[in-house]
């Protein structure tokens, strides 16, 4: 499956993909990394593998219907066929959503629905919770409402710095991300309403 992996910042998402392939457990062809982002160090990750990078401001254009109009044409001219989102802090419109129908995922620091938007950990690490998490979700038209594919927990501390709970979560996120494209890949993912259904392995 020709993918493009879209990123804002460190790219360690976009590395756990990378290495999945580079060992041969995750079978998809990483056309291009596209950030909006020029200082994303995503993008030194990507040139360090050998993969098409693009980068893409968004106050380059005028409207978010303009920005997505071009990331589509990009995308579609690598021979991108399916998405995957990894920290891009950008809310994408219809116009990207209908270039890629059912085929686009996001990785979210928090167990969804609860603690969406930019702030995941912070908000769940401020309220106290015991446990937090991970969400891997298809992408809709609202920020991270999009039907979930795989959660995982990870245990919170209440009070500790919002560092050490990032960083647990982060480790989860390298392994549920790379399992959920993998699916994707597969083909193994339908949806049903608001629901993700697996289909088993074609053993
Ligand atoms: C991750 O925590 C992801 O869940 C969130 O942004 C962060 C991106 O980290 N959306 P990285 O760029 O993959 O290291």
């Amino acid at each position: 499956l020709p993918i493009a992996v879209l990123i804002s910042g460190g790219g360690s998402n976009l590395q756990a993909l990378i290495d999945k392939v580079e060992d041969g457990t995750l079978d998809v062809d990483i056309k291009m990394v596209l950030s909006n982002r020029a200082g994303a160090y995503g993008l030194e990750r990507a040139k360090k593998h050998s993969i098409p990078t693009c980068t893409l401001s968004h106050k380059d254009y005028s409207s978010r219907e303009d920005f997505d109009g071009e990331m589509v044409r990009v995308l579609k001219d690598a021979g991108v066929e399916a998405i995957v989102m990894a920290g891009f802090m950008r809310i994408i419109t219809p116009v990207f959503l209908s270039a890629f129908p059912g085929k686009i995922i996001n990785i979210h620091p928090a167990l969804l629905p609860s603690f969406a938007g930019a702030g995941g950990q912070v908000e769940a690490s401020e309220y106290g919770v015991q446990i937090s998490g991970c969400t891997v979700h298809f992408v809709d038209e609202k920020m991270d409402h999009g039907a979930i594919i795989i959660q995982a927990a990870v245990p919170a501390m209440p009070g500790e710095d919002v560092e050490t709970l990032t960083e647990r979560i982060l480790q989860v996120e390298h392994r549920v991300l790379p399992q959920a494209t993998k699916w994707l890949a597969e083909g193994r993912l339908s949806l049903e309403g608001r629901f993700v259904k697996l289909a088993s392995a074609n053993v």
